[in-house]
């Protein structure tokens, strides 16, 4: 018996010669309060698996579940993928209370889940299976303090924060603690604080204004951020707003018009940073779907090319092989940096300043980890 089974792994590798198939599923929020993630994010993906397709190495099948911008259809979305769909791996979401949903039956099943967006600490943490091609708030948050105390020389803050939001949550914690560090001065030790779906921020917005900050931190998504631009320069708030990469969408754009203006934000990508694999992939998009892409367009190319040579280089395509192999990713080099995953399965990458501006987000600068 010891014989034959030896001999039947021996002739595998000449019946298996043909090309690597592997199914992959992608949790994305595709309607919804932040369905714009999700609609950049497959844009991004698809544009990718043109080139991965065609260059033969491995075929990708990619199903795409919508997790409609919610937690608890993030974990149903994961059970299907891996119960009915027996997918190999799983790259999502986007809004971190999303993946934290989704990610612990990923890591109970043990199918690679990797998010190409989620920057929240705990993520991760869910387990080994759990990793991230982005880098994390601990870093955002200190990349904005600084930008805000040592570039704007702003001295005197309000933190505006979405409470139905881990990643606003944790992100406000970092950006106040070095803030404070630094030597900046927060308005109020309690938060100003609202939910996802709200629309009126007036007498929010009105408190805050009693406490003349000089500028204000607010790490929300688009949705809400829009409308909070918008009616706080209608009461005459003229200050900088700051926020994350939460911001980074079209439809901010279009909710706050003239608003936007004298903001920033830090993000993952600069659609005018003037590396040629930057702009080469800014034209294909723009050809392809009419639009500038924004972040997520940039995070969701880069994972699916990442999962890709990952499959690519794994001993086999059971899970714990693409695990394993998506965790020696090394200088990956990417539209959005260069990504590295590090013992915690985080990427040590770069974040920009961007300025927001009416017609798209400018670049200000670049910061290294
Ligand atoms: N970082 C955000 C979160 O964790 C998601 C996000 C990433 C949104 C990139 C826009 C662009 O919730």
């Amino acid at each position: 018996l010891a014989t034959i089974g030896a001999l039947a792994l021996s002739l595998a590798p000449a019946t298996s010669a043909a090309k690597r198939e592997v199914n992959i599923g992608a949790v994305f929020p595709m309607t919804g309060p932040v369905a714009t993630y999700g609609q950049e994010s497959v844009n991004g993906i698809k544009l990718a698996l043109k080139k991965i397709n065609k260059e033969g190495k491995i075929t990708i099948n990619l199903k795409v579940e919508d997790n409609k911008s919610e937690p608890q259809e993030s974990a149903n979305a994961v059970t299907k993928l891996i119960k009915s769909d027996g997918v190999d791996a799983i790259i999502g979401s986007v809004a971190s209370s999303n993946t934290l949903a989704g990610a612990p039956i990923a890591q109970t099943n043990k199918v690679p889940l990797m998010t190409p967006a989620s920057t929240n600490e705990k993520v991760t943490m869910t387990g080994d299976f759990i990793s991230r091609t982005c880098f994390t708030d601990a870093f955002q948050g200190v990349v904005m303090a600084k930008f805000a105390y040592e570039n704007l020389k702003k001295k005197k803050m309000a933190v505006i924060i979405d409470n139905s939001s881990d990643y606003s949550k944790g992100l406000s914690k970092v950006f106040k603690a070095k803030y404070q560090e630094l030597g900046g001065k927060l308005v109020s030790d309690e938060d100003f604080a609202y939910i996802q779906k709200d629309t009126d921020f007036r007498s929010l917005l009105r408190k805050i204004k009693r406490t003349k900050p000089d500028a204000i931190f607010l790490p929300g998504y688009y949705t809400e951020v829009g409308l909070i631009l918008k009616q706080a320069r209608q009461m005459g708030m003229n200050m900088p707003f700051l926020g994350g990469d939460g911001w980074d969408s079209p439809t901010l754009q279009k909710l706050a018009g003239e608003a936007v203006s004298g903001n920033y934000i830090s993000s993952h990508f600069a659609p005018d940073d003037k590396d040629p694999k930057v702009q080469a992939f800014v034209k294909e998009y723009k050809a392809a779907y009419g639009q500038q892409p924004g972040a997520m367009a940039a995070l969701g190319y880069d994972g699916i090319l990442v999962m890709a040579d990952a499959i690519t280089k794994a001993k086999s395509t059971k899970n714990v092989d693409i695990q394993n192999a998506i965790l020696a990713t090394k200088d990956f080099s990417g539209v959005t940096g260069t990504i590295t995953i590090d013992s915690n399965r985080n990427a040590k990458k770069s974040a920009v300043v961007l300025e927001t501006t009416p017609s798209g987000n400018i670049f200000n600068s670049k910061v290294n980890p």
